[in-house]
């Protein structure tokens, strides 16, 4: 296969259109209702406020074209005592994956979280995607011995 050089690079708003479409294609992927107004604004919001969390996209050599992106928010967990992160994506557009962009991606994630003192790094994934859980586990994440609840407090019924 053709070797080609990818960049990782911390993104800033004016990354915002690049990230857009792979975002829809993320949530589509992962069967999420992705509503470009609301979620759109939550993206530009975060790529504006470096408290928020990290957005990091892998950008082709030659093109420059953002071919993935890995997102983290970031939290607060007396369990790590202390600062933890949220993988909320991780997407490599199709006809780039299997390059190792995946893999540079999540490093690249890893490595910022540790230089900012962040004690621990959870996601969520489908237990089916077995092609990510390959790339977690390689990585060290292991299953939680928890399972994950969530209730929205805007939009729904109380
Ligand atoms: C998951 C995803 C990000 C991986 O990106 P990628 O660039 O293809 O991954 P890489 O080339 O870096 O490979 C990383 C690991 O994935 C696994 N992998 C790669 N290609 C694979 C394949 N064809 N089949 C199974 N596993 C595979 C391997 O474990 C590999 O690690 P290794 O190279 O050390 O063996 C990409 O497939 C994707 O965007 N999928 C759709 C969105 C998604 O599922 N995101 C994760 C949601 S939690």
């Amino acid at each position: 296969m053709e070797a080609r050089k990818v960049e990782i690079l911390q993104a800033g708003i004016g990354d915002e259109p690049a990230i857009l479409p792979l975002m829809a294609a993320f949530n589509r992927t992962e069967g999420i209702d992705w509503k470009p107004g609301p979620m759109g604004a939550a993206l530009r919001r975060l790529l504006g406020a470096g408290d928020l969390g990290l957005v990091l996209v892998a950008r082709e050599d030659a093109s420059r074209a953002v071919t993935g992106y890995i997102i983290a928010t970031f939290g607060y967990d007396l369990e790590f005592a202390g600062p933890d992160a949220f993988i909320t994506e991780l997407f490599v557009q199709p006809l780039s994956r299997g390059r190792g962009l995946g893999r540079a991606l999540l490093d690249a994630m890893i490595g910022h979280l540790r230089m900012r003192g962040t004690n621990a790094v959870h996601l969520m994934v489908r237990p089916e995607n077995e092609r990510a859980r390959a790339l977690y586990a390689g990585r060290g994440f292991r299953l939680a011995p928890r399972i994950m609840m969530t209730k929205p407090l805007v939009g729904h019924d109380p």
